[in-house]
């Protein structure tokens, strides 16, 4: 029987859920899951674990104290959230990588594919970057993360942070790019993209950098292994070339990017 690995790790609260599992409870999760596959394969139709719906999906909506467009530090998966470590006073993106983004794992295998296919430095650097503005916000990430790097980066990884958010919801066959399963889990079967989605999509299909998106998405396809471990170490002459570190450090650089850096910085401060 075949394992969709995306699905298997949503079902799990997703990666930096999965992360958080040792070896055993991952493997008694997927004895437990490939079971429920079975059982589904071998039930009637009629009875087969089908993915939601928009209106199922909408009939969550007042059954959680949290919305599913917070940022991943501002809400514990389960349970509490924790104390976190103070920031150094000159952050680095190191450090925000060390201390406080909350999708890591996830991006770090997608920049490690993009390196390991070959692909460039600015497309590695956007796969590296292309989630973590989901610490702070989910809703939008794509344009919420394009803005915090702008000051930064080159247009073209800001661009591919931008449109891959829209891009996701639109196969590219011919790149390699196929509508994934997932994404029926997460918005419902039959969702269709509200029209700022579509005309983005539009948008960046025609733009000479629309491959720096696409291959974000590529790339976003295969990095949900729970047991496929990167270390940030790999990147950091890409992060080097690529990301220009203000020396006041980020969220004291007076950017006008520097409030959504020390948002994360200080996720406690009540206002
Ligand atoms: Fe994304
Ligand atoms: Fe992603």
């Amino acid at each position: 029987m075949e394992l969709d690995r995306r699905l298997f790790i949503a079902s799990l609260g997703g990666a930096a859920a999965v992360a958080g599992m040792d070896h055993e409870a991952r493997a008694e999760a997927l004895e437990d899951y490939m079971s429920d596959q079975l059982e589904d394969a071998l039930a009637d139709d009629d009875t087969k674990r089908k993915f939601p719906t928009v209106a199922d999906l909408e009939a969550q909506i007042d059954t959680r104290g949290f919305r599913r467009g917070v940022g991943g530090l501002f809400v514990a998966g389960r349970g509490n959230v924790k104390k976190l470590p103070p920031m150094p006073d000159k952050a680095t993106l190191l450090d925000y990588f060390k201390l406080r983004f909350t999708t890591v794992n996830h991006v770090l295998q997608s920049a490690n594919r993009a390196m390991k296919t070959g692909m460039s430095d600015e497309i590695i650097f956007a796969c590296l970057v292309h989630d973590v503005s989901q610490t702070m916000i989910k809703v939008d990430h794509g344009w919420f993360g394009a803005q915090m790097f702008e000051p930064y980066v080159s247009p073209k990884v800001t661009f591919a942070i931008r449109y891959h958010q829209a891009l996701r919801f639109y196969p590219d066959h011919e790149a390699g790019y196929e509508y994934p399963d997932l994404y029926k889990t997460m918005f419902g079967e039959d969702y269709t993209p509200p029209p700022h989605i579509e005309a983005a999509y539009k948008y960046a299909r025609n733009h000479k950098m629309y491959m720096e998106a696409r291959l974000v998405t590529v790339n976003d396809l295969y990095a949900f292994d729970p047991n496929v471990k990167v270390s940030i170490d790999q990147f950091l002459d890409v992060i080097g070339r690529q990301f220009k570190q203000p020396k006041e450090g980020l969220g004291n650089d007076n950017s006008a990017v520097a409030h959504m850096w020390r948002a994360m910085a200080l996720p406690d401060s009540p206002l």
